[in-house]
């Protein structure tokens, strides 16, 4: 695809806008964090004209979308909305949490989904939005050097305590953001439509948390607790792995190496 006029990121400062704008670095980026533009408003006046949109925006709290339905659907369906409105091809990010869970195999694309929660309802309302000309990309269980995730929030936490209370029924696929940034540029010269692209293999949350702390050398126990034990206002897919079942669809390394990717990216730690 053509990208001498460069693209633009919205959502540029959440961790997978961030890994966006260093992917596309090289064609220009025009890079709008929340402040630059709220996404719940129409564009502002003046942009340049790019190739792509990269639309990262979103209400990415899954337990406050619960409290707040009307102000996760401004973003994540008006949002989108908004972004299609700049009339550049889009590549719109959804989520694993458009499925129920009750799959006992990984999610290919065309299983039906049935969201258990007002996040999933808002990003399947989106992808409806985003239409047919748009690519739809589902990924799952983000991590990466900046915002909030939980890669960041297990070494916060491992460093202050000897233990940790971490579920071990939700089964899922972690994905590095540098390598789901990288796999969006591969889709470019794939049809438009749904893909799904998250890391290679996966793990319950128990797991993850247990191999964050083996990579990164931190001296914290893992205590596993179930999802009900937790009492989280949002309810959350027991398995939302996903796999692809189209033709030529971007694979990514195993999510072991994204972590050892990611971990290498947040530098030493004290
Ligand atoms: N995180 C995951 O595990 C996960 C899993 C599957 C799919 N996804 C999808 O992947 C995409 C990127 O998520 P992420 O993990 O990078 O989330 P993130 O780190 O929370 O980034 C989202 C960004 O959107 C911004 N934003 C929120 N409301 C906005 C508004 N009204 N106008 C403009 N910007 C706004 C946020 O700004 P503030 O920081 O100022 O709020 C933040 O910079 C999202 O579409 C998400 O639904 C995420």
């Amino acid at each position: 695809m053509d990208l001498s006029r460069g693209v633009l990121v919205t959502g540029a400062d959440g961790q997978l806008g961030t890994a966006l704008c260093e992917q596309f670095a090289d064609v220009g980026v025009v890079a709008l964090s929340r402040a630059q533009w709220d996404v719940t408003l129409p564009p502002p006046r003046g942009l340049p004209e790019v190739d792509l949109v990269l639309h990262a925006a979103a209400w990415t709290n899954v337990d406050g979308a619960e409290a707040s339905p009307q102000d996760a659907a401004a973003v994540n369906v008006g949002g989108t909305q908004h972004a299609l409105e700049l009339g550049a091809p889009l590549v719109l990010f959804s989520t694993d949490y458009v499925f129920d869970g009750r799959k006992p195999e990984p999610y290919l694309e065309s299983d039906a989904p049935n969201p258990l929660s007002v996040y999933g309802r808002t990003k399947l309302q989106a992808e409806a939005a985003a239409g047919d000309d748009a690519w739809i990309v589902r990924t799952s269980w983000l991590h990466g050097w900046t915002s909030t995730n939980f890669v960041r929030t297990m070494l916060r936490l491992g460093a202050e305590r000897d233990e940790v209370a971490v579920v071990d029924d939700q089964r899922g696929s972690p994905t590095y953001v540098g390598h789901l940034a990288a796999a969006v540029r591969r889709l470019l010269d794939l049809p438009r439509g749904l893909w799904h692209i998250s890391g290679g293999g996966d793990c319950t949350w128990a797991e993850f948390a247990e191999a964050i702390f083996e990579e990164a050398g931190v001296d914290c126990r893992v205590r596993t607790i179930s999802t009900a034990e937790l009492d989280r206002p949002a309810p959350r897919p027991a398995n939302s792995v996903l796999r692809s079942e189209r033709a030529d669809a971007p694979t990514l390394p195993h999510w072991r190496e994204g972590l050892r990717a990611c971990l290498g990216k947040l530098g030493p730690r004290d």
